[in-house]
């Protein structure tokens, strides 16, 4: 069994699509083993998008990321990493195949709605960062 990080961005919490994402990853035979809410300060998005540091969007991401609620989910189910990436499509929603997460609702290559882990060793960083072992429920 297979986890990884699950985001609704502030443009889905926002806009409502919390039970929409939900509903498709359980639709999906996807399990939620955690789920919480939380607004990210700007240091703290920065930290989580370290990666993404010397990319030109770095700071409009981490502006835009800790401009409101987020919520964070893991994901498990047998190759949930490709799982989850099938469901939200392409990072640019002008790309995302039709009924995908972000073809469906993303209409900004930033405010893409969703984000999800890419492999497994940024699933496991990436759920360390907001979870800890006690808060996912296997
Ligand atoms: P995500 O899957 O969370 O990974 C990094 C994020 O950076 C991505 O989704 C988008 O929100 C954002 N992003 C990626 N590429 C670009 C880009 N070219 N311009 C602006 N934002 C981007």
């Amino acid at each position: 069994m297979e986890r990884t990080l699950s985001i609704i961005k502030p443009d889905g919490v926002k806009r409502g699509l919390i039970g929409e994402v939900v509903k498709r990853f359980e639709a999906a035979g996807i399990k939620i083993a955690a789920m919480k809410m939380l607004h990210l300060s700007k240091e703290q998005a920065r930290a989580f998008y370290a990666v993404h540091k010397e990319r030109p969007f770095y700071e409009s991401l981490t502006d835009f990321m800790s401009s409101g609620p987020i919520v964070v989910m893991v994901l498990e189910a047998e190759n949930v990493i490709r799982k989850n990436r099938d469901l939200m499509g392409a990072t640019n929603y002008k790309d995302a195949a039709p009924g995908t997460i972000r073809r469906d609702f993303a209409s900004d290559i930033e405010k893409n709605v969703v984000h999800g882990s890419d492999a497994p060793e940024t699933a496991s960083t990436e759920i360390a960062f907001f979870f800890n072992s006690l808060e996912i429920c296997g």
